[in-house]
């Protein structure tokens, strides 16, 4: 365990920064040593170099700034939530998806690592469709490593809180852009989202970019239509009301569900 400790604190004691005693405070008091020892797999396998500090705190994950092994800047997003809330919060999405059939039920830790692996598949299956997406980097049980989108340890801002700072253009180009790169998931990568919204978008470099896709499913999920819709209304309901851009509902839900239908590639 010393050793763990002290390769998080390698490199950085000269250097004094709010962040970093952040990341004493991860180390000592929020991992527990399973994670641990899976921070310090992806240390020795060469692909995490020091851990710094935290982004953001949600119900079921936690968000990190790190370096990667080639000293680039990575989000590292770690599942700490085996309650069983969580289990039947994520339930409705597993459903019907074979990945998770041979997990026995009650095999909590399992299960997270299977959905922390879906969700690095589902970012690398969006990336190489051409969804703009995070860069994933690698998967280690309940961690996942994927491109930073910000700056210096500062995450870009979600769509929600970048709108207040866009012009009408700028609003205009970026809210069309969305829509394709919605688009974009559904006929060339051929998956649902299943959570789109104006919380699950970032801007970065004058772009939207997707994140948060550990809940996205098939087309042949058994619900996915009903996801479709679900995030064509939350797209409609912000892109219409707070951005001010309109488009045609029901036009562009009917061009999407037509590419379940067809299983067309787009
Ligand atoms: N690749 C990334 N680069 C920069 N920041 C990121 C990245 N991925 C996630 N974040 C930040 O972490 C937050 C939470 O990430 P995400 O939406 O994937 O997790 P979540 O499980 O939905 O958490 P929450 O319950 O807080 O929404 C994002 O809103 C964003 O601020
Ligand atoms: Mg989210």
């Amino acid at each position: 365990m010393r050793r763990r400790a002290r390769w998080l604190r390698r490199e950085r004691e000269e250097e004094e920064r709010v962040k970093d005693r952040d990341m004493f405070k991860i180390v000592d008091e929020v991992f527990d040593s399973i994670t641990l020892s899976h921070l310090y797999r992806l240390y020795s396998r060469k692909v995490l170099r020091e851990l710094k500090g935290s982004i953001s705190s949600g119900k079921e994950s936690k968000v990190y700034w790190g370096v990667a092994w080639d000293r680039s800047d990575v989000a590292v997003k770690i599942y700490l939530s085996f309650t069983s809330d969580f289990r039947k919060s994520i339930r409705k999405y597993i459903v019907g998806d074979p990945r998770f059939e041979d997990i026995p039920a009650g095999n909590i830790r399992r299960l997270i690592y299977e959905w922390a692996r879906k969700e690095y598949r589902n970012l690398r299956r969006m990336r190489e469709s051409g969804v703009r997406v995070p860069r994933p980097v690698a998967v280690e049980a309940n961690i996942i490593v994927m491109e930073f989108l910000g700056e210096k340890g500062y995450r870009a801002p979600t769509l929600a809180e970048a709108v207040e700072e866009l012009d009408r253009g700028e609003a205009e180009a970026i809210a069309a852009e969305v829509l394709r790169q919605a688009e974009a998931i559904v006929c060339r990568a051929r998956l649902v989202h299943a959570d789109l919204s104006e919380y699950n978008i970032l801007v970065w470099r004058g772009e939207p970019w997707i994140i948060d896709v550990s809940q996205a499913v098939p087309h042949s999920h058994p619900n996915a239509e009903e996801f479709l819709e679900r995030d064509v209304e939350n797209l409609h309901r912000f892109l219409t009301g707070k951005m001010g851009f309109e488009f045609d509902f029901d036009a562009y839900l009917s061009r999407l569900k037509s590419c379940i239908h067809r299983g067309a590639r787009g």
